[in-house]
């Protein structure tokens, strides 16, 4: 089975690497989608994202990133995907990707949506929750490896000085 994990992963967080270790078992092959999104202003560049992936998903052999732009479905079908994965986190994730996840099916029936439940100890977590804390100075040690970690201090560093 390929599969795709596609999401913003602005940045990475240990909540997203709980999906993709998981994730990478069930699958022969997992391409993480990092969409190209400028509506959403993110804090890191598409470049950045991947990039961040790419060095926290080294020791994975099945696991590739890339960028996408467009519609997920589109992207599915250019990699020949078998399923899309997604993170359900808590009851309040549900109905939004209920909705995604019908209509991706709905754009294209081959598309499967393969739901993964978060471990509680991650529930909560969220790249904008990581965000938030960092910008006011708190620890984010338990919530991003330590390469995100340092990445998303010289981000909020580069911030202040602007
Ligand atoms: O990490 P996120 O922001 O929750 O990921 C959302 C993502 C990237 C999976 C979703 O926004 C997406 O697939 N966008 C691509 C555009 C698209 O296909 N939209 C129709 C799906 S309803």
């Amino acid at each position: 089975m390929r599969a795709i994990y596609p999401g913003s992963f602005d940045p990475v967080t240990y909540g997203h690497l709980d999906i993709i270790g998981r994730s990478a078992q069930l699958a022969d092959e997992l391409i993480i989608g990092v969409l190209k999104n400028n509506a959403k202003s993110p804090l890191f560049s598409l470049e950045e994202r991947v990039r961040m992936l790419e060095e926290v998903t080294k020791n994975y052999h099945n696991v590739k990133i890339e960028a996408f732009e467009g519609l997920l479905v589109d992207f599915a079908k250019r990699r020949k995907a078998d399923a899309v994965i997604r993170g359900l986190r808590a009851v309040t994730d549900f109905e939004s990707e209920l909705q995604m996840a019908q209509t991706n099916h709905k754009l294209e029936e081959s598309v499967e949506t393969i739901f993964l439940t978060t471990r509680l100890e991650y529930s909560y977590l969220s790249s904008t929750i990581v965000k938030e804390v960092a910008a006011f100075g708190g620890d984010i040690s338990q919530f991003v490896p330590e390469p995100v970690e340092q990445n998303i201090h010289e981000k909020m560093e580069e911030r202040r000085r602007v």
